[in-house]
């Protein structure tokens, strides 16, 4: 057993924690008050190659590993969410399901101006009516000569107005439950094709979310992700990476919330101490760092897990389960800490509360999560091998250029 990160792992940490710190922290504020994505940050992430940081070179990516995802994950969401949500969609709902299930000539095709982040691309599962009961979605493919026709909408879709790509899921067989799904890759600009932003949100700010509506969009078979009928299990298989940048993201949010409230209890003082000194703010910053601690573990399990090519959906549902509670009450004791200061903007707690709320909704409830976990404790839950795995790690193959 290891617990070291490689110097690699580490020169990924420095790298993503300076950008944060130099290009995130100072201007994300104020994009938060504005509710305006910060496109120049996106510019960055593929300048960097943090938006294929875990693809093989072959296909335009940076060629490092799956914990390099949950390393660059955290140092993002120790900034802020929105641009971490970036990544995970771009990356891991998106580019990973296509490095994964597409055909050469699909990774070929599709995988290089993603994986540089020319083009940004996002994940359309969740609809209006459907969220939790993915299997009970509404939206319809029907086959049309060579072609799929695809008609619906979906909803709480992050990127979705501001995304080139859109994977998206519709029933091809709608008398067949989650085994009638099939997955599809749309392009901006088609016909029948429309997005829109949602406004009003608690948090997440500085990303965008909206929906994506179908209408009679025309789809060639060369963009159909796998076989008819393998949508559901896509789906599934795309959330146990992005649920993974989940749970390192909100190992980002514990620890910033950990440092802003160690720095803050030392200095704030009151009835003539700083109140670092007593027990009950204590009580708050020991529950930080304990959560801290698991949730690193839970996060880093995970991704050594998807570095061996072993199933993980088990693991990366408790970690983002239990890293994203954690970091919603570590944001919440952090925001205590803080005192009247912490309601307001001018400390970053009171953002990093609004915005892991969002976190223990999307990607799978808190709820969904902890009858997934019993369903496995039970034995009642078993995962079957699938027809395309996600690739085991091998770094002579994800350094080798085509
Ligand atoms: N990978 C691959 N295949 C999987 C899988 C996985 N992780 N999980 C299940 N499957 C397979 C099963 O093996 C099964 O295969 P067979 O048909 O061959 O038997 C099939 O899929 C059906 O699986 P289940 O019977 O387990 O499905 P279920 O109905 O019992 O449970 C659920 C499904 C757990 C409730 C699931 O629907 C779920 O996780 N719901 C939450 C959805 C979610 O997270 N939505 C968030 C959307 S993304 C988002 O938030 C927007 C954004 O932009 C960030």
């Amino acid at each position: 057993m290891d617990f070291q990160l490689t110097e690699e792992h580490k020169m990924i940490e420095k790298m993503v924690y300076d950008f944060t710190r130099k290009e995130i922290l100072p201007v994300i504020k104020e994009f938060d008050r504005s509710h305006t994505y910060p496109m120049e940050i996106t510019r960055r992430l593929g300048e960097l190659g943090f938006m294929g940081i875990c693809l093989p070179a072959r296909y335009g990516g940076a060629g490092m590993d799956y914990i390099s995802m949950g390393i660059i994950s955290e140092g993002l969401e120790y900034g802020d969410s929105s641009v971490r949500e970036t990544v995970a969609v771009h990356l891991a709902l998106h580019i990973l399901p296509i490095f994964q299930w597409g055909t050469e000539e699909q990774k070929q095709t599709f995988l290089p101006p993603l994986a540089t982040g020319e083009k940004l691309a996002c994940f359309g599962l969740t609809e209006p009516n459907v969220g939790s009961d993915v299997a009970g979605m509404q939206s319809t493919a029907r086959k049309e000569g060579g072609d799929y026709i695809l008609n619906g909408e979906k909803m709480w879709i992050t990127l979705a107005d501001v995304a080139d790509r859109f994977l998206v899921f519709a029933k091809t067989d709608p008398g067949q439950g989650s085994r009638g799904i099939t997955a599809f890759i749309l392009e901006r600009g088609w016909d029948g094709v429309t997005t829109g932003s949602i406004e009003g949100k608690m948090g997440v700010h500085a990303s965008n979310t909206g929906w994506i509506n179908m209408s009679d969009v025309r789809v060639p078979v060369s963009h159909r992700l796998g076989e008819e009928g393998e949508g559901f299990k896509i789906a599934m298989g795309a959330l146990d990476n992005a649920r993974y940048a989940v749970a390192s993201g909100s190992v980002g949010i514990i620890k910033a919330c950990l440092d802003a409230s160690v720095r803050y209890a030392k200095e704030r003082p009151a009835f003539g101490k700083p109140i670092a000194a007593y027990q009950l703010v204590q009580q708050m910053i020991a529950n930080m760092q304990q959560r801290l601690d698991i949730a690193q573990l839970l996060a880093w399990k995970a991704g050594w897990l998807k570095n061996q090519g072993v199933r993980n959906t088990r693991e990366t549902s408790m970690a983002k389960w239990y890293n994203t509670e954690a970091a919603r009450q570590s944001a919440d004791e952090a925001v205590q800490i803080h005192g009247a200061y912490g309601y307001s903007d001018e400390y970053d707690v009171e953002r990093h509360l609004r915005n892991s709320k969002g976190a223990v909704i999307y990607e799978g409830t808190s709820q969904i999560h902890t009858l997934v976990q019993a369903a496995y404790a039970m034995g009642d839950r078993v995962d079957k091998p699938l027809r395309c795995e996600l690739p085991a790690y091998d770094p002579e193959y994800w350094t080798e250029e085509r």
